[in-house]
């Protein structure tokens, strides 16, 4: 191999560490029956490795925190926030931004001003904050992913793309469609992309029917690097290029900044309506904070500024991407199958296929999520029948998920391939004695949000 093929390393070497815990395997099994068999009510001293979520988990860098001391805390025009909305208004090209202290407080924000009650907010997919969020302004999303997304073992380059037929036919159909939001990446989709070219159609069709577009853009840096990797045409662009464009065909976006901000906490709102702004900073004013602060601390904000220069960095995209890679081959090579082909921020194990003799009413992406607790202290997100199944009052199911997945999510910067060669060992015991492993049923659950506050126990 020649130098110049010879990978690179993460661009960033560690300063500061944090001790992780490493229980007992009966000190394990205490805390997860005390839990209610809900990783989101484990305390983050029972786990090992923890791959619950990639929003607000990331490392800051040392220039981060070095801004941070510069934190202006004044109340009103702040000169962090000038520091920050000059990063923000550069790299999304938009004339009115708004600070939140997370994404669903801007998807609050935006929906009950933007939303009228009985529209529908058609997406690729809805993230679940979005889903609730859009219900509580009185609307109904609609999820329209391409077909190529349900097939989970099809390596299509984009399979986070929204149906242009199916679209067309809600914005010319008799529905009163308030807006399309498209997410990038799809997180509730495999942490799929969207290319340009279906954003550049969904902007067409948006402007014929004269539906306001909107971007959820979590993930814009990281669906910029997988559009430069797999879209013919974008090759000699930078991630950072690939962003502004696509935040360019849109009328506006909302930004959950815990995940590509780089930071532990954040979000925005980026609007062209100059009507629609004025209504969004009243809201604003009333229940995040004035409009030159958001919620957000002066430090925060300034994390911020230095973060949106960060992550559009390619040796640090590139990096994060081979991290990501190379874990879903140690994850296969151990016997387990993810969704193809590997995001980024997340790969999503296909628990359905590995655990064959629990059926979806027995929750098996929950059962191999609480397997991982026990055997290895590893923690990870549910995305099937439990997540997403329809239940009758007792809690039986009485509609599965399509499909029966378990998210583990990677923080940006945070641990090194020999935690990723540990989750990966700790499948591989699994996937050696499948049948071992036993469903779950539910004993409460709240109506809105089920998974974050459901209790389980074992069959
Ligand atoms: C696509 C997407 N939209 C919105 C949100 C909500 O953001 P937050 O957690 O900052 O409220 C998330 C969070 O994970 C997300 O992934």
């Amino acid at each position: 191999m020649s130098a110049d093929q010879i990978p690179l390393p993460p661009p960033y070497r560690i300063k500061v560490v944090e001790p992780i815990a490493f229980l007992s395997p009966s000190a394990r099994r205490d805390a997860i029956e005390a839990a209610g068999y809900n990783p989101f009510n484990l305390r983050s001293d029972q786990i090992t490795v923890d791959l619950l979520s990639d929003s607000g988990t990331g490392a800051t860098s040392s220039a981060q925190e070095a801004a941070a001391a510069q934190g202006d805390e004044s109340y009103a025009g702040a000169r962090s926030w000038f520091r920050f909305r000059e990063e923000a208004a550069d790299l999304t090209g938009y004339p009115y931004l708004l600070p939140v202290h997370q994404g669903r407080a801007g998807e609050r924000v935006l929906f009950s001003s933007l939303l009228k009650p009985g529209q529908i907010c058609v997406s690729n997919t809805h993230f679940d904050t979005t889903h609730a969020n859009v219900e509580i302004a009185g609307g109904t999303p609609v999820d329209l992913p391409v077909a190529e997304a349900f097939d989970l073992d099809s390596t299509e380059p984009f399979k986070g793309n929204i149906d242009l037929v199916r679209l067309e036919e809600a914005l010319a159909g008799p529905a009163d469609v308030g807006l399309v939001l498209m997410t990038i990446t799809n997180n509730g989709l495999g942490a799929q992309p969207v290319s340009m070219a279906n954003l550049e159609a969904v902007r067409a069709l948006c402007q014929r029917y004269r539906v306001p577009f909107f971007l959820d853009a979590a993930r814009f840096a990281e669906n910029a690097w997988l559009v430069q990797q797999r879209e013919p045409g974008y090759q000699g662009w930078s991630p950072r290029q690939i962003a502004t464009r696509a935040f360019q065909l849109a009328d506006g976006c909302l930004i959950s900044l815990k995940k590509d901000g780089l930071t532990g906490i954040g979000g925005l709102i980026g609007l062209r309506d100059d009507a629609l702004f004025a209504q969004c900073e009243a809201n604003l004013i009333a229940t995040e904070g004035f409009s030159t602060y958001g919620g957000l601390s002066g430090r925060d904000l300034e994390r911020l500024a230095v973060g949106l220069r960060e992550v559009v960095d390619p040796l640090y995209l590139s990096s994060r991407a081979a991290q990501t890679a190379r874990f879903a081959r140690m994850i296969k090579d151990a016997g387990a199958s993810i969704v193809e082909p590997a995001g980024i921020h997340a790969l999503y194990l296909n628990a359905g296929r590995l655990l064959p003799h629990l059926s979806p009413s027995e929750f098996p992406g929950h059962s191999l999520g609480c397997q991982m607790y026990l055997d290895g202290g590893i923690r990870s997100a549910e995305l099937g029948s439990l997540y997403l199944g329809e239940l009758d009052e007792s809690y039986r199911v009485v509609k599965p998920a399509p499909f029966e997945l378990v998210r583990l999510a990677i923080p940006r910067r945070v641990y090194t391939m020999e935690h990723f060669e540990y989750v990966a060992a700790v499948l591989g015991g699994i996937a050696k004695d499948p049948e071992r492993i036993r469903g779950y049923r539910i004993t409460s659950a709240p109506a809105l949000l089920r998974h974050f506050k459901v209790r389980l126990a074992p069959l």
